[in-house]
């Protein structure tokens, strides 16, 4: 809803011939915010990162990826199955691509994952080996990969999933081959290849204090305690809509007084499809609380969300029924989710006018005799529209309307109340629609204040 008020005096009016009303300037459509996501996230301390596709990374994917985010991580890129499609013959491309974008980005990387159950190469995978044999391809696959980004990359995610969700260790590859070792073994070989990366374990689930949090907890506790290398706790973060643990902020700090940085890795929160208006505003509230949390406590220094825009995420294929887990949607356009990021790191809240804030009323005295005068109301519109209006507005003075054409008018004592007709309720962005009247009126005329609804 808007209200106008023309600035005109009576003695204007009183010339009374054409045009004597105002005509006034609409309100700015809805834009994206000012600030980048990696700027507001700079002045706290906090990189924001999204997962990315190295074959995107142009045209507009690749604007936002390098303009939005200070942080990279490949989605796929990085892992065994990627790197190493077959034994002995290695697959570098995309990996470098991605970490070439960033260094032009000026962006840090996330290295992600040396060490996981899933997606690896099926050499590996079904091949039969002893214990020593699987020790020493893991330290070769991790020797190569780390040396080979050697200063490049900010954090590994060393070891990833480690746990069920009970806190007892997954049978994987490796837990059944070298058992708990292999988990001490691969964080001491990652520092050996890259001093300067920061070594992380991350797991799902483990965003809010549970069994397999507090089996995470208590891993990192004793790693530290041996002296194994271990930096940092990623905190994957695939959350369901409405569904942001209450205990996430409390679970980081936990993390953060082991000694240990924290990251959000894997940001993404879905929702049953279809999305509507009610879910994405909920979705920016949880993406809100989770940044929060994150900005809370100084040890949690990065947040990566698990691709940027709903073109780019794995959930539709992974969770059927279920997307939209982005901050941008399909076409690249910012969600709420977006805005709920940007305001939780102190940035703009986002376009918060409704729709109909960017129509507005101009009320015209178009000409005006010893007892009566002609008026006319026109409607326009810019970046919205209108589908049908209603103008009001109280006479000052007295005055009565007689008659009016092009919209349906009411009066009551002092209140005006005009609606469109059957043929003209639609106003188009852009485009405008005009009523006239007469009314009576002695004494003065002033000019009333009109407000659309
Ligand atoms: C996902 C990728 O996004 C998909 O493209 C791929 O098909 C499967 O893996 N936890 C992780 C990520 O650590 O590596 C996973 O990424 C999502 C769950």
């Amino acid at each position: 809803m808007r209200s106008l008020r023309t600035g005109l005096s009576l003695g204007s009016l009183l010339t009374g011939i054409a045009a004597l009303g105002a005509l006034l300037a609409a309100t700015p459509a809805a834009h994206a915010a000012d600030t980048p996501l990696r700027d507001l996230g700079a002045a706290k301390g906090k990189a924001i990162g999204t997962a990315v596709t190295g074959s995107k990374l142009t045209g507009t994917y690749g604007d936002i990826a390098g303009t939005q985010f200070s942080s990279l991580t490949p989605g796929n890129a990085m892992k065994w199955g990627s790197v190493e499609p077959t034994q002995g013959n290695f697959n570098w491309a995309e990996a470098d691509q991605i970490v070439a974008f960033a260094q032009a980005h000026d962006q840090q990387v996330r290295g992600h994952t040396l060490v996981w159950h899933s997606q690896n190469p099926s050499w590996l995978t079904t091949g039969s080996w002893t214990p020593a044999q699987l020790g020493s391809l893991l330290q070769n696959h991790i020797g190569t990969e780390v040396g080979r980004y050697q200063g490049k990359i900010a954090a590994w995610d060393v070891v990833n999933e480690p746990f069920n969700e009970d806190g007892t260790y997954r049978s994987t590859l490796w837990y059944n081959g070298l058992g708990t070792d292999y988990i001490a073994d691969a964080l001491t070989w990652a520092r050996a290849a890259d001093p300067a990366a920061e070594l992380y374990i991350n797991d799902y689930n483990v965003e809010g204090v549970n069994a397999k949090s507090t089996a995470l907890y208590n891993l990192v506790k004793s790693l530290k305690q041996q002296g194994v290398p271990i930096d940092g706790v990623g905190l994957q973060a695939h959350l369901i809509l409405g569904q942001v643990p209450s205990t996430l902020q409390q679970n980081i700090q936990r993390f953060a007084d082991l000694g240990v940085d924290v990251a959000i890795t894997e940001l993404d929160i879905r929702m049953a499809l279809p999305a509507d208006s009610a879910k994405l505003a909920q979705q920016a509230a949880d993406y809100k609380s989770v940044v929060a949390a994150c900005a809370a406590v100084a040890r949690c220094v990065n947040l990566t969300v698990w691709g940027f825009t709903d073109s780019d995420s794995w959930v539709e294929g992974t969770f059927p029924g279920y997307g939209a887990a982005t901050p941008y949607d399909a076409n690249y356009a910012p969600k709420p989710a977006y805005y709920g990021i940007a305001e939780a790191l102190g940035g703009s809240g986002g376009p918060t006018d409704p729709p109909t804030g960017a129509c507005s009323a101009a009320y015209t005295v178009t000409s005006q005799w010893n007892t009566g005068f002609t008026g006319q109301v026109t409607i326009s519109c810019s970046g919205a529209s209108l589908s049908s209006w209603r103008a009001s507005w109280a006479f000052g003075a007295g005055q009565q309307i007689t008659q009016a054409w092009n919209a349906t008018c009411t009066q009551s004592g002092s209140a005006v109340s005009c609606s469109n007709a059957s043929y003209n309720g639609s106003v188009p962005d852009g485009g405008s629609v005009t009523f006239g009247f007469n009314a009576s009126w002695s004494g003065s005329n002033p000019l009333p204040t009109v407000t659309l609804t």
